[in-house]
């Protein structure tokens, strides 16, 4: 792969520099920095830890060299997410500059082994069609094109300084809440995967957060509002765990991730630091044990997200148990009544009903929210249309898609109309957004569908290659050509088509 096309998928943020140039002079920090597991927490790929050949529900899959396999299909791996210390993720970079998970992971525990990557412990998972979102490289890498989280992820934009005209922020200086705020950026979440736990604020992109301003103004977070003893911990839980602690919310602000640990050092470091945390305010008064406090207030505990793993419960307590017992993986999207758990006070406004509706998926009052904000915010529409969706409101759904100035919306909205047999109006939303959104896949595969069904198969033919020239590894892609080739009477490549489909990604049990 090009250095050209990395750095088209990585456009640096304005006033970010490649972290090389700090090193010059700050190189202890720098050398001490680049081994931990966050200067580690991304890669372009080297060599596997070691050849996998592992079976799941009858599947086998293999990886050797730099390739993924599972039967006639074989993906190359590009990138690793993850330093290891846990485990390893592998990825693959698609035609279209977009990212694919790969179904085995690599975990560290008991010496290391292949199994299913996090999410995949079911018949029908993702298989070879998982994109990588945008959210898991904004936890896992710099702003810049360089891989790993650099310096810049907690200092800000360090361009104007290294050139030694301008101040960078140092957490140091900051006030408590905003310092403690350049590790939650990352480090809060209170459930991963199943559900928006956070919801980024309109009218910010991702990529937008900046050390020392309020993390409140980027993104609201939430939490589950649920039972006390339905106590549960997820890979990425330090946060969530620190801020529900007695040392926390009675120490006034004092307590913050730097005082147990040394951002710029490797972990395996700084185990002396944690001891020495908990006497600067505890003194010596516990009489029964004096070293080791975390080994019992902080226990090791399984994660339910990730269930090949043992994370550190950062829910200081004294009634804190351990917890290392097999688990299995739990499936299904968790819904249910959310309670704003991040910033504190959050003062009620149609803007935050938005966002906790979204967080349940509660259409009803997202509607009503965005109509009381008059916005048009593209994305939200979207996820008003997904929301509506998931309840069976496809006139709701339609409508939401229709006000969204989303490429995904037009898909989505497309795939309701054809179902309907609507292929004008299909039609009159595709053409548009085509010319708008030339580059997507998805936009021209529909086009396809739309074709076929007006009888036009040699147009259907063309629209189907032009998807699969910006995207070969498009499941849906694969199927419409399919469809095309079939209905020109070319069975044979449409066979071939439909097996490519569903070798992407196998339809799951019925
Ligand atoms: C040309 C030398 C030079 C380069 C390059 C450089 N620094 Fe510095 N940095 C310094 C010096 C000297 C200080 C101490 C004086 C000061 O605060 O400006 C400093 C201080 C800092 C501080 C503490 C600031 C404070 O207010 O306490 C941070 C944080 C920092 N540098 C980070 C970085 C990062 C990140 C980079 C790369 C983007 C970088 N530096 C590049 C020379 C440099
Ligand atoms: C850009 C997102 C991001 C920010 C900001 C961030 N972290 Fe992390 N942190 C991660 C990720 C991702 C990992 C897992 C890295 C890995 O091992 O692959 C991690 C790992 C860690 C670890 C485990 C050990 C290690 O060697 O890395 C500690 C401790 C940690 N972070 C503390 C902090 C603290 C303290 C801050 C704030 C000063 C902070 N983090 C800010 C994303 C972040
Ligand atoms: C909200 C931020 C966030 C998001 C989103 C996120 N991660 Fe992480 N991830 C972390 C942090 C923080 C850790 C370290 C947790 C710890 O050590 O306690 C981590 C740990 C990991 C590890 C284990 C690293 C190690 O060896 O310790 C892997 C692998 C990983 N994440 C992969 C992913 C993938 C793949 C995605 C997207 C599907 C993703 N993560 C999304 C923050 C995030
Ligand atoms: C995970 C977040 C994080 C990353 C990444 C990070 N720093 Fe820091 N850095 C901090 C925090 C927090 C402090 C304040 C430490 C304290 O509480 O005294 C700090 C302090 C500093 C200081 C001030 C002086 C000192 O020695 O404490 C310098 C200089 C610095 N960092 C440079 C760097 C450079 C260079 C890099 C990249 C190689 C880097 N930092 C990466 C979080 C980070
Ligand atoms: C910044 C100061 C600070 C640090 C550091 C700190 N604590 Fe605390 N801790 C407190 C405060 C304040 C309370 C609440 C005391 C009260 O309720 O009177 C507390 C409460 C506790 C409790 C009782 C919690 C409960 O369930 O009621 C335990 C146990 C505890 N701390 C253990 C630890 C351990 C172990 C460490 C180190 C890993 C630690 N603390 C680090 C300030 C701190
Ligand atoms: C009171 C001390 C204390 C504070 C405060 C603290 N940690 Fe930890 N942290 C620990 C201990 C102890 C471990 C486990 C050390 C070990 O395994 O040897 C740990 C481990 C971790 C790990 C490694 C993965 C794991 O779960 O085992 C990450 C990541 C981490 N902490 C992030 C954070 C972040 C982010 C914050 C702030 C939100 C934070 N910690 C605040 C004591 C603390
Ligand atoms: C062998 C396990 C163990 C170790 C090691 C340990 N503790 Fe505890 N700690 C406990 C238990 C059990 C309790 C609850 C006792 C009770 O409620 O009477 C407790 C209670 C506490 C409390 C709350 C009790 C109070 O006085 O209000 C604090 C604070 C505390 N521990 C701090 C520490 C610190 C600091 C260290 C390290 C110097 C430490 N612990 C080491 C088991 C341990």
């Amino acid at each position: 792969m090009s250095w050209v096309l990395l750095l088209a998928v990585f456009a640096a943020e304005p006033g970010y520099v490649d972290s090389k140039a700090c090193q010059p002079c700050h190189a202890g920090i720098y050398a001490l920095y680049a081994k931990s597991g966050m200067g580690r927490s991304f890669a372009r790929f080297q060599s596997l830890p070691a050849t996998a050949n592992y079976t799941h529900q009858g599947r086998r899959y293999l990886a050797a060299g730099n390739t993924m396999s599972r039967g006639a299909i074989s993906l190359g791996i590009d990138f690793v997410i993850g330093s290891g210390n846990h485990s390893q993720t592998l990825i693959h970079q698609r035609s279209a500059g977009k990212w694919v998970e790969l179904p085995l992971s690599w975990y560290a525990e008991g010496g290391g082994k292949w199994r299913m990557s996090p999410g995949y412990d079911r018949l029908d998972h993702s298989e070879f069609t998982r994109e990588v979102s945008e959210s898991c490289l904004f936890c896992h890498k710099g702003y810049t094109p360089e891989l790993a989280i650099d310096c810049q992820r907690c200092h800000g934009p360090g361009e104007a300084h290294a050139k030694r005209q301008g101040p960078i922020v140092n957490p140091a200086k900051l006030t408590p809440e905003r310092s403690l705020e350049v590790c939650l950026q990352c480090h809060l979440e209170s459930a991963s995967r199943t559900l928006p736990d956070s919801i980024l604020r309109l009218g910010r992109r991702v990529n937008s957060f900046r050390p020392g301003e309020a993390l409140g103004d980027y993104r609201v977070f939430f939490e589950f509002a649920r039972p006390a003893e339905s106590d549960r911990m997820t890979v990425n839980g330090a946060g969530y765990g620190l801020l529900q602690s007695a040392c926390y919310l009675k120490s006034a602000g004092k307590l913050q991730c730097t005082t147990c640990h040394d951002p710029h050092s490797e972990f395996t470091l700084q185990e002396d630091r944690f001891d020495a945390a908990c006497r600067s305010c505890h003194g010596q008064k516990h009489e029964a044990a004096r070293t080791d406090c975390s080994g019992c207030h902080m226990p090791k505990r399984r994660t339910e997200d990730a269930v090949h793993v043992v994370m550190t419960d950062h829910r200081i307590r004294r009634d804190a148990r351990p917890s290392l017992a097999r688990i299995a993986e739990t499936h299904g999207r968790m819904t249910g009544a959310v309670r704003p758990l991040y910033p504190r006070l959050l003062a009620d406004s149609a803007e935050i009903r938005l966002y906790r509706a979204m967080a349940e998926g509660d259409a009803a009052s997202m509607e009503r929210a965005l109509g009381e904000l008059h916005s048009t915010d593209a994305r939200a529409y979207f996820e008003l249309g997904e929301a509506w969706k998931k309840q069976g409101r496809l006139v709701e759904a339609l409508a939401a898609y229709r006000k969204s100035a989303d490429a995904r919306a037009v898909v989505a909205a497309v795939e309701i109309l054809l179902r309907q047999s609507r292929l004008e109006e299909a039609s009159g939303l595709l053409e548009p957004a085509v010319r708008q959104w030339p580059k997507d896949a998805k936009l021209w595969s529909s086009l396809a569908v739309i074709a076929v069904g007006r009888g036009q198969f040699a147009v259907g033919l063309q629209h189907a290659r032009q998807a699969l020239a910006l995207d070969e590894e498009d499941h849906l892609a694969w199927w419409n050509f399919g469809v095309c080739l079939e209905a020109t009477g070319d069975k044979a490549q449409a066979q071939e088509a439909y097996r490519r489909s569903t070798e992407l990604r196998p339809p799951g049990p019925r």
